[in-house]
């Protein structure tokens, strides 16, 4: 028989895709779990950017939360009230709700698990070399605490995993008696103790109405809408919106593209598009396209998801192809603007983060980049306010400074990697006159053209005129009229 959450006396605004029914909860555990445990312990295992922030906002909400961590170091720091990764706000909301006794870091998974209502997994899901989502950590971590779990107990999946992982996870447990269901996390770090206090929507799937509902119940008073569902959707809706997102970056990226070869400009042109509300202007941002720990992963995945249940999803491996080719295109411009070899040549790098205000360096495009010009002889002095220490395994043969200006001197050309503020701020008259070279390629199309190009630089960007120097200097060639008077479109 189909349980339909409608039903289930969930309180809220509660949104329900049209004629959504849930499976029978029975055919992944054995019905409704008895709510013997307490919600208000709430265990969250991983101390990352997702588990962190959630239990830190958990805390804040007046539960008790616990935190379970393999990593000692994390773990040390949680204990401490600090904060192991860089997340504005996080540290100062740590130390509080460690101070008042209302967030714990626990040694093992036991003291973390025992009598808490509901366990949250926010434990990593990278990829495997084929694409696939890693489940590995999510298998340890879930077999783990479900050994420890009080009947009742409810496993709420933060994790971002491939449709059907949930269920999968269910009868994987052996457990009748505690539930599963999918609570996906939308934060973006950087920003992400707000995204997490305000979030845009509030998602719940699985197969269990009272879990369901229970696990809601954490975002009561947060003034959200709510989707209720079963856990496949829920899962395809945390990927259908990163992969969204992501092929509407690379979707701009190419019209970027087509304006270089027709002399259009991307700002333009990505404005005049955002201004149609069924397009909106977020995430038309032409630049060195996505990275970080979720976009790439989750595009891969969500593709090769597919993939293994017969569908070629097409959209998806052109998004991909289109980023990978982003990072190229902002290195050819470098390459070219400084004549076609950069072997010996120093080059500047700003910005390593794979966006501003975090120090995640996951997929960060500044790491393409700086290997392919290092692989090409060039010597690359790169800076980042805060990713510094994460960039040292990663960068071996690159000279990592802490000062903009120390980077720039003595550069034949800057490229800007990462949007930070501080590189926007910099003193441009200043870092023109460091420099050996005048070449500034901007990989985000943040910095101010006409001042450098003022200030005696040559500017190149992406989507938009080269400014400064001989246009096709650096990347965007200049489209020439054939004898047709037809445009000739040099190759990008
Ligand atoms: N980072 C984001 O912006 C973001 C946003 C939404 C969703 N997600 C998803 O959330 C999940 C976590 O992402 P993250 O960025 O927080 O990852 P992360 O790597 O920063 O954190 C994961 C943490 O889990 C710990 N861990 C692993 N196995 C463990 C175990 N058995 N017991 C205890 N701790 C364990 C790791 O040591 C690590 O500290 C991923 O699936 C990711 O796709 C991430």
């Amino acid at each position: 028989m189909a349980t339909d959450l409608r039903g289930s006396g969930v309180a809220g605004c509660v949104r329900m895709a049209t004629g959504l029914r849930v499976r029978s909860a029975s055919r992944y555990s054995a019905g409704p779990v008895a709510h013997s445990a307490d919600d208000r312990v709430i265990c969250v295992i991983g101390a990352g950017y997702v588990g962190l922030v959630t239990a830190a906002g958990l805390a804040e909400a007046g539960r008790e939360v616990r935190v379970v961590e393999i990593d000692p170091g994390r773990r040390a720091a949680v204990a401490a009230g600090r904060s192991p990764i860089h997340e504005p706000g996080l540290d100062g909301l740590l130390a509080e709700s460690v101070g008042a006794g209302r967030l714990r870091a626990v040694a093992g998974m036991e003291a973390g698990v025992e009598g808490a209502g509901i366990v949250v997994i926010a434990v990593g899901t990278p990829p495997t070399p084929e694409g696939e989502a890693d489940l590995s950590q999510v298998h340890a971590a879930v077999d783990e605490a479900v050994r420890h779990a009080a009947p009742g107990t409810v496993v709420a999946m933060k994790s971002t995993v491939p449709p059907g992982t949930t269920r999968s996870l269910a009868r994987r447990s052996r457990r009748e008696d505690v539930a599963f269901v999918m609570f996906p996390e939308f934060l973006r770090e950087g920003s992400a103790l707000e995204d997490v206090r305000h979030p845009s929507r509030v998602v719940v799937g699985g197969e269990d109405p009272e879990a369901v509902r229970r696990v809601a119940a954490l975002a009561d008073g947060v003034d959200a809408e709510r989707v209720l569902c079963d856990s496949v959707s829920a899962e395809l809706i945390k990927y259908g919106s990163n992969a969204f997102l992501a092929t509407k970056i690379s979707f701009i990226n190419e019209m970027a593209q087509l304006c270089e070869l027709t002399g259009g400009d991307i700002g333009s042109v990505a404005t005049g598009m955002g201004l149609d509300p069924r397009i909106g202007r977020s995430f038309l941002n032409a630049g060195l396209g996505w990275g970080g720990s979720c976009f790439p992963k989750d595009v891969r995945a969500l593709e090769t998801s597919a993939g293994y249940h017969g569908q070629s999803f097409w959209l998806l491996k052109a998004a991909i192809e289109v980023n990978s080719q982003q990072r190229r295109r902002f290195t050819g411009k470098l390459i070219r603007g400084l004549g076609g070899v950069v072997e010996g040549r120093r080059i500047a790098i700003l910005g390593l983060a794979f966006k501003p205000f975090t120090d995640d360096l996951r997929q960060a495009p500044a790491i393409d980049v700086i290997r392919h010009l290092e692989d090409l002889g060039a010597e690359v002095v790169a800076t980042d306010p805060v990713a510094l220490d994460g960039a040292r395994p990663l960068l071996q043969r690159t000279r990592l400074v802490v000062d903009g200006y120390e980077a720039v001197a003595g550069a034949d050309a800057v490229g800007l990697v990462t949007e930070w503020p501080e590189y926007r701020g910099l003193d441009w008259a200043r870092v023109l006159e460091l420099m050996r070279g005048r070449l500034v390629v901007d990989g985000r199309n943040c910095l101010d053209g006409e001042a450098i190009v003022r200030l005696g630089g040559i500017y190149a960007s992406m989507g938009r005129r080269p400014l400064g120097g001989p246009a096709s200097a650096a990347g965007a060639a200049e489209p020439s009229l054939s004898a047709e008077g037809i445009p000739s479109l040099p190759l990008g």
